[in-house]
Formats: C-alpha cells, sequence, structure tokens
C-alpha cells in the first residue's frame, strides 16, 4: 500500500479527458484503490499483456506520491472457459492449471517492479464467499430472473459449449467470433445464443442450439442509474463514450450462469439441475474487492480498511484493456450498485500493444514474452518507461526493438542519464557531492512546475504525462548546465559554478522522486546515488524539493546504449521464429489464439491488408475493402518541427486512434476538437515525424475542408 503524508497542496486541474467534473481534485482524503483487469491463468505473459499492468502501476505510485493512501490490487482470473479450454485441451484439471499460472504471474509481475499491494486469485474463499454474498444480495434485491435460453451443444460429444468451446459468426458485424465476445470485429459482448453457425472449439463438431433455464441480471432496469454513472466517471474517454452508445441502443439483460462444472456456484435456486456456475465476468471482478480485503487483512484495517474504500466512500480506479470496457461501465458497476458498493470513480482503459505493426499472435509465436525481455538481458524499466510513454494511455502503440532502441537510446541515455551522469560527475569532482548553497529560484520554480505536471497528469489519469513531466525537466536540466557553463566558471567564479551545480543536484532529486513511478529501480539507483536515507518508493512529491544530504561518491551511468547490432539480432531471432512457428504446421496456427490477441493481426485480417486500388474505376467489392467510418476528434495538438501536421486522437467508436493530419496550418487546433470527421479506418499504419499514424482523416481541396455528417450519426458508424 502507498501510504505518505498528504502532499501540501491542490490544486484544481483542468481535466483534458473526461468531460465532467462531479469528483473532488487528487488527492482526496477518502482511500483509493487502484485495480488492473485480471489476466486469464492460462498462459504466457508477453510484453502486450505488460502495458496495463505497468500502466496500472505507474498511476497507483503516482498517486501515492501526490498523497493518497492507495491500495493496488489484482489477481488470476481462475475460473471461464478461457482457462477450462486450454486446461481440457492440455489434459489437465482446470484448478491445478490455473494454480500454476497463477503462481507465474505471481512471480513475474514483480520481474517488472510491477509491486501489487496484494496479488489474489479468484478461486480462493475470499473471493468465493463475497461473490456468493454480492450474488445473493442481487437476487434478494429482486434483480435476477430465470428464463429459458438457446445454449450451444456439441450432440456427438454431448456436451454443452458455454462460450469460448463455441465459435461462429458474430450476428452483429458478420466477423469470425468467440461465444462471448467479438474479439476479432466489433468488440461487443456477446449473450449465449447469439452467435451465428456455432461449432464446438473442442471437438470441432457443428453445435446445435438447446434450451436451457438460465439466470438473468437485469440490468436493463439500471439504465438511468448507468447514464448518471457514466456522466460522473472519469478517466480515458473511450470507456466513458462507448457504454453510452450501448446504453442509447438499449441495454441487454445480462445472463449470468453457465452450464460448466469449473467456477464458482451459483448461489440462489435454479430450477435447472445444480451444476450451474456463475458466469466467470461476476466473480472476476468481484476479486478486486476480495484482493483488498485480503490486503487489508494482511496490513490492518486501521493501516487500510476495505470496508471504507469499497462500501463507504473510496476512490476506486481501473485500469484495463479496452476490450473489457463493457464490463467495467455497465455490468460490473450495475453489481456494485444494487449490492450496495461504492461506484468506480474512473476506468483507464488502454490501447493495445502491436509487434512491428501486427498484433501479437501466440499461436505463431509471434510475441516478445516478458521472460524473454529478461532473459535478453535488458532492466524492466526501460520497458516499463517505453510502454507508459510511448502513446496516449487509450491509444494503441506499437513496439519494435528498432523504436525501442531509439527511445531508450534517445531519451533515457540522451536526456535523463545524459544529465544526472554530467552534472553529479561535475558535483562529485569539484565539490565532493552537493555544494552548500541553496536553491536557485528558477530552479526552485522549474522543479515546481515539473511537480504542477506530473500532479495534473495523475488528475487526467494520463501515465504519459506523468512520465513526461520527468523528462521534460531532465531535458531543461541539460539545457540549463549547458547554459551556465559551470567548467568556464569553477575557478574564474568558484561560488557561481556552486550555484549552478547545487541546482544540478537538486534537478537530479527531484527526478529520483518524479521518476520513481515509471522507472523505481532506476530511481532507488538514483537516489543512493545522491547518498540520501530511507526509501525511494515511499516518498511524496514534495520531497522534490527537500535538499539532498551533501557528499556522495562517484556516479555511474544509469542507462546503457542499446547498439544497433543488437537489435538486428533481437530482430533475426523473432523472424526466424515465427517463420518456424508458421511453417512448422503447414502455415496454421498451431493452437487457438491468446484470449489477448485481440489486436488484429493483418494476416487473419485481408481488410487489413488493402491493396492499392488500380487506376480507372473500382468495383463495389474493392470499394468495399476501405473501412470508412465516422469519428469525432477528441484532441488535437502540432507535431513538433512538423509545419503542417497535427496529432489528432480520433474516437471511431470501438477505439481511439492517433492519426497524423495535415491540418495544423488551415484549421485552429481547439475548434476542431469535438468535430466529426470521416476517418479511413483500415488504412497501414504509416510514421510521420517520428509520430505513428493509425489512420486517415479525409478532407477536401487545398484548405483540407474537414468532411463531416451533418446528423446525429455516431463514431464507429460505418459510411457506405
Ligand atoms: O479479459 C480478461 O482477460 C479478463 N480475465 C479480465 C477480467 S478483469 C476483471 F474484471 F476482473
Ligand atoms: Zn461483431
Amino acid at each position: 500500500m502507498r501510504t505518505r503524508e498528504p502532499a501540501g497542496f491542490r490544486v484544481a486541474y483542468t481535466r483534458i479527458q473526461s468531460t465532467t467534473m462531479s469528483h473532488e481534485t487528487l488527492p482526496t482524503d477518502e482511500p483509493a484503490v487502484v485495480t488492473c483487469g485480471l489476466p486469464y491463468a492460462n498462459g504466457d505473459l508477453h510484453i502486450g499483456h505488460l502495458r496495463t499492468y505497468v500502466g496500472g502501476d505507474v498511476y497507483a505510485r503516482a498517486l501515492g506520491q501526490i498523497g493518497q493512501e492507495t491500495a493496488f490490487v489484482s489477481g488470476s482470473d481462475m475460473h471461464g472457459t478461457p482457462v477450462a479450454v486450454n486446461a481440457e485441451q492440455e489434459g489437465v484439471d482446470p484448478e491445478e492449471f490455473a494454480l500454476e499460472w497463477h503462481q507465474q504471474y505471481a512471480e513475474t509481475f514483480p520481474k517488472f517492479n510491477v509491486e501489487f499491494d496484494n496479488y489474489g486469485q479468484t478461486h480462493d474463499e475470499t473471493n468465493t464467499e463475497l461473490t456468493r454474498e454480492i450474488v445473493e444480495s442481487l437476487i434478494e434485491e429482486g434483480y435476477v430472473y430465470e428464463q429459458e435460453v438457446m445454449v450451444a451443444y456439441d450432440p456427438i460429444d454431448d456436451q454443452y459449449l458455454p462460450d469460448r468451446y463455441v465459435e461462429g459468426v458474430c450476428p452483429y458485424c458478420g466477423e469470425h467470433a468467440r461465444g462471448d465476445e467479438c474479439d476479432e470485429g466489433c468488440q461487443r459482448h456477446l449473450e449465449p445464443g447469439e452467435i451465428d453457425d456455432p461449432v464446438s472449439t473442442i471437438s470441432g463438431n457443428p453445435a446445435e442450439y438447446h434450451s436451457r433455464q438460465h439466470n438473468f441480471f437485469e440490468v436493463s432496469e439500471l439504465t438511468e442509474y448507468l447514464s448518471g454513472f457514466l456522466d460522473r466517471l472519469e478517466g480515458s474517454s473511450n470507456a466513458q463514450n462507448q457504454p453510452r452508445e450501448w446504453i442509447e441502443t438499449g441495454l441487454q439483460d445480462w445472463c449470468i450462469t453457465r452450464d460448466m462444472d469449473w467456477g464458482i456456484d451459483y448461489p440462489g435456486d435454479s430450477s435447472e439441475d445444480d451444476d450451474l456456475v456463475l458466469y466467470v465476468w461476476v466473480d472476476a471482478p468481484i476479486e478486486y474487492v476480495a484482493s483488498t480485503k485480503q490486503h487489508s487483512e494482511q496490513v490492518g484495517s486501521d493501516v487500510f480498511d476495505w470496508g471504507q474504500a469499497w462500501q463507504d466512500d473510496g476512490e476506486i480506479i481501473h485500469v484495463i484493456g479496452r476490450d473489457i470496457i463493457q464490463h467495467h461501465t455497465i455490468f460490473w458497476p450495475a453489481m456494485l450498485k444494487v449490492a450496495d458498493y461504492v461506484e468506480p470513480r474512473a476506468v483507464m482503459a488502454s490501447g493495445f500493444v502491436t509487434l512491428g505493426g501486427k498484433g501479437f499472435s501466440t499461436s505463431r509465436n509471434r510475441a516478445v514474452w516478458a521472460d524473454e525481455y529478461l532473459d535478453e538481458g535488458f532492466h524492466p524499466d526501460p520497458l516499463r518507461y517505453y510502454l507508459a510513454t510511448n502513446g496516449g494511455f487509450q491509444v494503441d502503440v506499437d513496439f519494435s526493438w528498432d523504436r525501442f532502441r531509439e527511445r531508450i537510446n534517445n531519451e533515457l541515455v540522451g536526456i535523463v542519464g545524459n544529465f544526472l551522469y554530467r552534472s553529479l560527475l561535475f558535483a562529485y569532482r569539484n565539490f565532493d557531492g552537493t555544494p552548500d548553497t541553496t536553491v536557485s529560484e528558477e530552479v526552485n520554480s522549474r522543479i515546481d512546475e515539473a511537480v504542477d505536471e506530473f500532479t495534473a497528469g495523475v488528475n487526467n489519469y494520463s501515465v504519459r504525462d506523468i512520465g513526461e513531466a520527468s523528462v521534460s525537466l531532465a531535458g531543461f536540466g541539460n539545457e540549463y548546465i549547458q547554459r551556465n557553463e559551470p567548467w568556464n566558471l569553477v575557478d574564474s567564479d568558484p561560488d557561481a559554478a556552486a550555484q549552478v551545480i547545487r541546482d544540478c543536484v537538486q534537478i537530479a532529486k527531484a527526478l529520483a522522486v518524479l521518476f520513481e513511478p515509471i522507472a523505481p529501480a532506476k530511481a532507488e539507483q538514483m537516489w543512493d546515488q545522491l547518498a540520501e536515507s530511507g526509501s525511494v518508493h515511499e516518498l511524496t512529491v514534495d520531497d522534490a524539493l527537500v535538499a539532498p544530504p551533501g557528499e556522495f561518491s562517484e556516479p555511474e551511468e544509469l542507462f546503457e546504449k542499446i547498439p544497433e547490432e543488437r537489435v538486428e539480432q533481437l530482430n533475426d531471432k523473432l523472424d526466424a521464429r515465427v517463420a518456424d512457428a508458421t511453417d512448422g504446421g503447414n502455415g496454421e496456427p498451431s493452437d487457438s489464439e491468446d484470449e489477448s490477441d485481440t489486436t488484429p493481426d493483418p494476416d487473419e485480417h485481408p481488410d487489413a491488408n488493402l491493396e492499392s486500388l488500380a487506376d480507372g474505376r473500382v468495383g463495389f467489392d474493392e470499394f468495399q475493402k476501405l473501412d470508412l467510418r465516422v469519428g469525432r476528434i477528441e484532441s488535437a495538438e502540432g507535431v513538433d518541427g512538423a509545419d503542417d501536421l497535427a496529432r489528432l486522437t480520433v474516437d471511431i467508436g470501438v477505439e481511439t486512434r492517433q492519426i497524423v493530419a495535415g491540418i495544423k496550418q488551415l484549421h485552429d487546433l481547439d475548434e476542431v476538437q469535438g468535430q466529426k470527421v470521416a476517418v479511413v479506418a483500415n488504412l497501414e499504419k504509416a510514421e510521420l515525424f517520428g509520430v505513428e499514424s493509425n489512420g486517415m482523416v479525409l478532407a477536401a481541396g487545398e484548405q483540407a475542408d474537414l468532411l463531416t455528417t451533418h446528423d446525429d450519426a455516431k463514431p464507429g458508424e460505418k459510411i457506405r
């Protein structure tokens, strides 16, 4: 748990990502719980998975630093068909299978300095008990009813086929989909019986639909409440906007039971036999509460009171991937409301990570595995930095070893490391450490500014801004030392040289404090370098301006440059592995896709590989390959160093895209915000002035007149 003395200031920040401001500015006096979406305990973690966990960890650390009492929790998602199907394919008991993966995750996260206050699992007693209690209260409050539904059934194997036991065609968008989610298309949650052309994923047998009695949670009754909840909800704009559309098209009630053995038994009476277990999405989020409860039990409720946080006045902040927005903004708050728990304050939904422009693919071994990254000898903090600051949290980001090298070498080594090493080495050689004087007004106020940027980053739910506060402070440090040239003053005017270096040491200390959420282990090294005592992990932002102790020893360089040859080796290794995995199985994937490989892989989505259109007329089929969508510009800012380019974030319904457009000179960027535009959604990604552009905004003529719609078309609607 991150409990610090509250920081001595509260400033009202503009929330750029959220349109309403019904909550008090952070830090508040109430306990906060930051949660990360529970990974299914069913397979290896790759670095794409880590984005949400690193983001959650950065955010929780930063929240603690601004003085908010914070618990950071998560756990393994042990139930459901994602676990049961994989266990069955391996011929292992699902409990044993899930526990093994759980153990592995519990060991892997800390290796990336993702330090949960409690990392539990959904099959333990705390969660089982709490789930029963909460579901019983949904039943008692009259929100659960029985209804006959059609469920997929394999007549040859005599087996019901819930969720991932079945696949078929999404009834909404026609894409290939899983039984409970349209993972390759519109991302909708699918109810039992909805999927067309069902086929068993285990036997490959065509499935039949059989009528069964199941239990439904009456979410539709809560439409008005949920609509108000979304108005109050903070976090990333995708989490606020997407569910609004689902509400507008009418909420369906939610089937909360399944025909399975593996899971938590449905606690109510049911007219069917006793085989029903709860749908995994019922007990999974309850683990957020159970995990907090276990944390309280470990540290004592006088230190962190889970009951106060969840049942009284806590600040609940969920950090998730963008594929599970619906569960966290509709089903989960509906459950919390009926069971009389606190509603979430914010949902931060991260974009996906692609690998060299394509989706991670477990089946094709097209992934950089979490353990592999460490085995290659890399320190975890550069990856944390890359994942946390590569783009806005909700924007999809690409990982390539080349880009990783470029950012580490230019930013961590070139800006942060360079400033620290040159200034501390100079301090050590000329003053044995910190010169004995006070910090100048200029540097004092620049550090204050960095603290404000950091605090604004927390209030805007922007892990990138939290990280950038430090990098831009280090950039200032480099400029400051260069401008003041202490090497030219040290003999002629030693007091002036001492002043410059005293300022630089203070900047170094501020960096240790403010960079800790992004790079906890490196911050610890900076702290030790300054001969500071106590833990760098227990500080508040106020410590950035406290004087350092004095003498320190010769500094070492903090970050290491990655040579070009190293990247070539890593690329070759990855390419060879992908080729092996593909050829080895006659070009067929060797096993089912990982549940998290939701980032479209153009190999599997021919639409994403649209060939350039031939001259002359195109056929209708050709035209249809273009995925044109209505978008809404969420934000617009100039691209540094480019005269014409603007970086836009555009909400296209299912996700928010970063798109670079040549409109900087032709439009007032403040005015285009909120404007609806026509977007080519399946254009290949491009990089313009080092900024990734994921799509294209259509505009007419020399003045880039932005094409728009005139009625109430929603972001994401197809343009035909
Ligand atoms: O989609 C998933 O990977 C789920 N295991 C996430 C669960 S998050 C939650 F609500 F617990
Ligand atoms: Zn769909």
